[in-house]
């Protein structure tokens, strides 16, 4: 059975995520390698459903577990629908957020417990982790200024994806917080980048890393020689 390879892109609101996803799917693509891009939450039908009412600042209120098994529904179906039977044809995929997300926002922000969120993951998404994961730090008062700058040209052309831009900036210190808690915790997984860097700066790291990481999986998962 073919196993493809899993990568996501974490970070903050304005981190950078969305650029980088799709210069690194066209570089891929242009190579000819068969590339899956998704999206969390989203993705699927009923995950864009879903994106649209945890995202849209008129979904008022919602309760901090509430908000977290929405998360959830959305990501279990993505594995089930998009995800999983990509990876079972031996593609490649690219995700922009996972569940490293939920720890980060629904964890450090919400302040939920980690263990809940993970026994989540473990039955909602069949305990399936990216092989690599890119997460983007760029300056913390960049980041939310370039989110917001952005989620306001949305909001001219009708998206407003704005909820969780009410929230303070302690919240997203705590959000901060957890992903670079992750990142020291799953060291073999997950690759910072300087998200402060120029757009294409970040992307030949992204590309080098992704290359690096590939060839040695491909490499590891050919049958090896008898002697
Ligand atoms: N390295 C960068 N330097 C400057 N601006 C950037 C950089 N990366 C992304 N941006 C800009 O910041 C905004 C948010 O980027 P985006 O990729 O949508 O972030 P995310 O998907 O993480 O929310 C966009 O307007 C994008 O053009
Ligand atoms: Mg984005």
């Amino acid at each position: 059975m073919p196993r493809g390879f899993f990568v996501t892109f974490e970070g903050l609101d304005g981190s950078g995520k969305s650029t980088q996803l799709r210069l690194l799917a066209r570089a891929l693509s242009a190579e000819g390698q068969a590339v899956t891009v998704t999206r969390q939450p989203g993705g699927t039908e009923l995950g864009e459903h879903i994106r649209a009412l945890l995202l849209d600042s008129r979904t008022q209120p919602v309760a901090p577990l509430t908000e977290m098994a929405l998360m959830f529904a959305d990501r279990a179906q993505s594995v089930e629908q998009v995800i999983a039977p990509a990876l079972d044809r031996g593609e490649i995929v690219l995700c922009d957020r996972f569940t490293d997300s939920t720890v980060a926002y629904q964890g450090g922000g919400r302040e939920i417990d980690r263990e809940a969120i993970l026994t989540l993951h473990r039955v909602l998404c069949r305990d399936l982790w990216p092989d690599l994961t890119f997460l983007l730090l760029p300056n913390l008062d960049v980041c939310l200024a370039r989110a917001r700058r952005r989620n306001a040209r949305q909001l001219a052309f009708g998206t407003d994806e704005n909820r969780f831009e009410a929230e303070q900036r302690s919240f997203y210190e705590r959000v901060d917080r957890a992903y670079r808690e992750i990142a020291r915790q799953a060291r073999n997984r997950v690759v910072t980048i300087d998200g402060d860097a120029p757009v294409e700066e970040i992307h030949r790291s992204i590309l080098r890393t992704f290359s690096q990481r590939h060839q040695t999986a491909v490499t590891n998962a050919l049958p090896h020689e008898r002697p």
